[in-house]
């Protein structure tokens, strides 16, 4: 068992969107094996600045989407996505300075805000792309 394992139900059924949530999920699995297997610490900065990337690039494209299809609940959704973007940043730059570690605590909170999202806000807008026939 993975420490976040794909299901179905995070599916919002538009390809793109799914394609980068589960390359999201294989991120967050390398940086947990990672640590588990207490790798080198710039091979934890690598997985973490990779994940990062993707996240911007994902939360890029889910807006475009919006912005594209006029979807009402678009300022909502990007706030949300925009406090978890700097607080990765912040992440990443005690990460880069400190000599800090990525923590099981740090693992955690990303695996619960990547579940909670990917079920909550992001299955009510992939009702609404569904609905303008984006898939
Ligand atoms: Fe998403
Ligand atoms: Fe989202």
């Amino acid at each position: 068992m993975a420490f976040i394992d794909w299901e179905d139900k995070y599916k919002i059924n538009v390809a793109d969107v799914d394609e980068q949530h589960m390359g999201l999920f294989d991120l967050l699995n390398r940086l947990h094996e990672s640590v588990i297997n207490g790798e080198d610490k710039s091979m934890q900065s690598t997985i973490l600045d990779e994940l990062i990337d993707y996240t911007v690039e994902h939360f890029a494209t889910e807006e475009k989407l919006f912005l594209e299809t006029g979807f009402s609940g678009y300022e909502n959704h990007k706030k949300v996505h925009d406090d978890l973007t700097s607080q990765a940043v912040d992440i990443q730059n005690e990460f880069r300075n400190d000599n800090a570690t990525i923590s099981f605590e740090l693992l955690d909170f990303l695996n619960d805000w990547l579940t909670t999202h990917t079920l909550g806000l992001d299955q009510e807008a992939g009702d609404f792309l569904n609905s303008k026939g984006v898939s």
